[in-house]
């Protein structure tokens, strides 16, 4: 007896690859593929690619390499790359892996089904098109099965800002948004199943125009919904940052007091060779406006060090910018050449002037994030719980600030918010006690 096809996928990157993992999986649950966490149980493995760092791309290919030995075990089993890398360099990925059954770019992935399909009869498909047709509304409807508290709604994709180190211009193609009466009806199934939190995703996600009063105008509108209780949004442009999305950090109850707004550097002459379009002095003027607004907003950046051409003094630049901050969380790199952009051509920074500066760098924000972290303690917070924690007994969350948060207590379910005092504050998570 044969039972239902197995779909094993492995996600990498950002949050809007693990949106489109869940979606590819629902896709294929309408060709009776269920999803497996083993690979060496998948009827098909599916990897869901990222290409924004060389480090992150390269891993496509040794993982493809541990595979070897299950295709030729089982010669029927399908492997399909998606995502960015497929994206990039899906002509290579089919010649330097020939066991790779199918490509398939981020933008076409609502054509996976029939590729499928096709691979199904021998032979190899490669779509990499930005078509014209949306591919969310080529989806089938999402699945009803209930879930978590918390959820991820992509609702714009691409961007047109051509930062001089970044791939995903390329990758993933040009600003679109999805209107937002789809994002409506998408987020009202989504608190019907057991949501209480959405993340709104986009690159680009406060250039949002699917409603007529932009990314504000679509948060004021979802707050509407009954049951929804929170609000948060990633990744942000500072030159976006209007003043009705200002404003609404101070207004609107459900948008949560968390905001990811890279940076990147704080010198001015790095940012405009990065091709930012937006100096230092810009930046902060923008946080200072949020926290007039939201006076206790948490911020979090992403940095990159040793961009090309970047010196000692450039960099100094960044940590006094981090310094006037105070950020609550952080991303930092090391620059990484991205073939085809502006920035692989110039000058490099040596490898171990990355290193050294990355571990400063590194050192600052994590001083920062506990800092910020330990001043929770004594104060009360709104917690969503979502998990049982490591300890028998206890339920982990996160507060309005995104801090983890475990309470150990009675009868607390996944969904549950409820108000915490914070006593204690560990290396990654804060405890505390129902109030
Ligand atoms: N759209 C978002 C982030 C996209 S990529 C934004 O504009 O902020 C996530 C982060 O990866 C970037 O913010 C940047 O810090 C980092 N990144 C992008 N390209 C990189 C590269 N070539 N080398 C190192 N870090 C990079
Ligand atoms: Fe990349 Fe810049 Fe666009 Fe962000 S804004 S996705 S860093 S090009
Ligand atoms: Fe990576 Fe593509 Fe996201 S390059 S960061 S998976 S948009």
């Amino acid at each position: 007896m044969t039972g239902p096809r197995k779909l094993y996928i492995k996600t990498y990157g950002c949050q809007m690859n693990v949106y489109d993992s869940e979606r590819m999986a629902e896709a294929m649950g309408g060709q009776g593929y269920v999803q497996t966490d083993r690979p060496d149980d998948a009827d098909m493995i599916l990897l869901n690619t990222c290409h924004i760092r060389e480090k992150a791309a390269e891993k496509v290919y040794s993982e493809l390499g541990r595979y070897k030995g299950l295709k030729a075990a089982k010669p029927d089993l399908r492997i399909g790359v998606a995502g960015c890398v497929a994206q990039a360099e899906g002509e290579e990925i089919m010649r330097r892996q020939p066991m790779v059954d199918l490509v398939v770019g981020p933008q076409s992935y609502h054509r996976l089904p029939e590729m499928e399909a096709r691979a199904g009869n021998g032979a190899k498909v490669l779509d990499t098109d930005f078509p014209e047709e949306d591919k969310f509304e080529r989806l089938k409807g999402r699945s009803k099965a209930k879930r978590g508290p918390t959820a991820f709604l992509t609702v714009q994709e691409g961007c047109d800002k051509f930062c001089a180190f970044c791939v995903v211009p390329y990758t993933r193609g040009a600003e679109v948004s999805r209107p937002a009466d789809r994002v409506m009806a998408e987020a009202r199934d989504l608190v019907e199943r057991g949501v209480r939190e959405i993340t709104l995703l986009g690159q680009n996600v406060n250039a949002y125009h699917g409603h007529d009063r932009g990314l504000a105008g679509l948060i004021r509108q979802l707050a509407t919904i009954d049951g929804l209780e929170r609000i948060r949004f990633t990744t942000s442009h500072p030159n976006d940052m209007d003043d009705d999305l200002i404003a609404a950090h101070g207004d609107c109850e459900k948008l949560m007091p968390y905001l990811h707004l890279p940076v990147q550097a704080g010198s001015d002459r790095i940012l405009k060779r990065m091709n930012r379009q937006h100096t230092a002095e810009s930046y902060l003027r923008v946080i200072e406006r949020l926290r007039a607004a939201r006076p206790d907003l948490h911020l979090s950046g992403d940095f990159i060090v040793g961009f090309p051409e970047e010196t000692e003094e450039d960099f100094r630049a960044t940590l006094d910018l981090i310094e006037a901050v105070e950020y609550g969380s952080a991303f930092s790199f090391k620059y990484s050449e991205r073939p085809g952009t502006p920035a692989a051509e110039r000058p490099q920074v040596p490898e171990d002037e990355k290193d050294d500066r990355l571990q400063r760098l590194q050192a600052l924000l994590t001083r920062q994030q506990r800092a910020l972290q330990d001043a929770m303690v004594g104060r009360e917070v709104g917690v969503l719980f979502e998990k049982p924690g490591r300890q028998p007994g206890q339920m982990g969350g996160k507060s309005e600030y995104l801090h983890a948060v475990h309470v150990e207590a009675e009868g607390l379910q996944p969904g549950d918010l409820r108000k915490v005092r914070i006593t204690d504050s560990g290396p990654n998570s804060l405890a505390g006690t129902l109030v």
